[in-house]
């Protein structure tokens, strides 16, 4: 495997990330039954989460997406985000369930969460499949966490560094010699 040679921790394997994505699947399909549901992945980091989510999501639903700017390395206090693409699809009056990789400052989510509840939706919840708590610098609660990890740089399961290794299957701390 070409990645290997590049990680030092493999954090979740495949088998532990495939058990934590069912749970949250089966929560979410008891919290919202009888619902309709609107799922939104911000891309691109989110699509591999969400195309396993949803099929352990029992209820009907729709699938669309975001592209959003990353302010990541910003101050809280600086910047409105900028939705680079947005969905097509009629946020009022729908359950919006917004899917992200992973959490960190809380900046991106907060601001998005923010802009979305604008647009009057019936709900409007985010399922992050990983969550970073000891990087936040604005609250930012998340209504379903996978897997909480410690702060470090990770990749796998969508999660990239410099658009590369989104295709690795387990969830690893990449070496510090390869970013610095
Ligand atoms: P934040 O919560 O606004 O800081 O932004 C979270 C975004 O930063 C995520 O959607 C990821 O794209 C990126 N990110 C944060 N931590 C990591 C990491 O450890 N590996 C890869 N991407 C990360
Ligand atoms: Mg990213």
């Amino acid at each position: 495997m070409y990645w290997k040679k590049d990680i030092c921790k493999v954090l979740m394997t495949e088998e532990q990330i495939a058990d934590m994505v069912k749970g949250i699947g089966q929560q979410i399909t008891q919290d919202y039954s009888g619902k309709e549901l609107l799922v939104v992945g911000i891309l691109k980091g989110a699509s591999v989460f969400m195309m396993d989510l949803i099929k352990y999501i029992d209820l009907p639903l729709s699938i669309d997406f975001m592209v959003v700017s990353s302010y990541g390395n910003m101050s809280a206090t600086s910047g409105e985000i900028k939705i680079l693409r947005d969905v097509t699809a009629k946020m009022e009056g729908r359950h919006v369930l917004l899917v992200e990789d992973i959490i960190d400052s809380g900046l991106t989510m907060n601001k998005l969460k923010d802009v979305l509840k604008l647009r009057n939706p019936a709900s409007l919840k985010v399922a992050s499949a990983f969550d970073k708590p000891s990087g936040r610098r604005v609250p930012m609660e998340c209504d379903y966490v996978g897997a909480e990890v410690p702060n470090e740089f990770v990749v796998g399961y969508g999660l990239d560094y410099a658009e590369k290794y989104r295709n690795v299957p387990e969830l690893c701390v990449l070496k510090s010699e390869i970013y610095e």
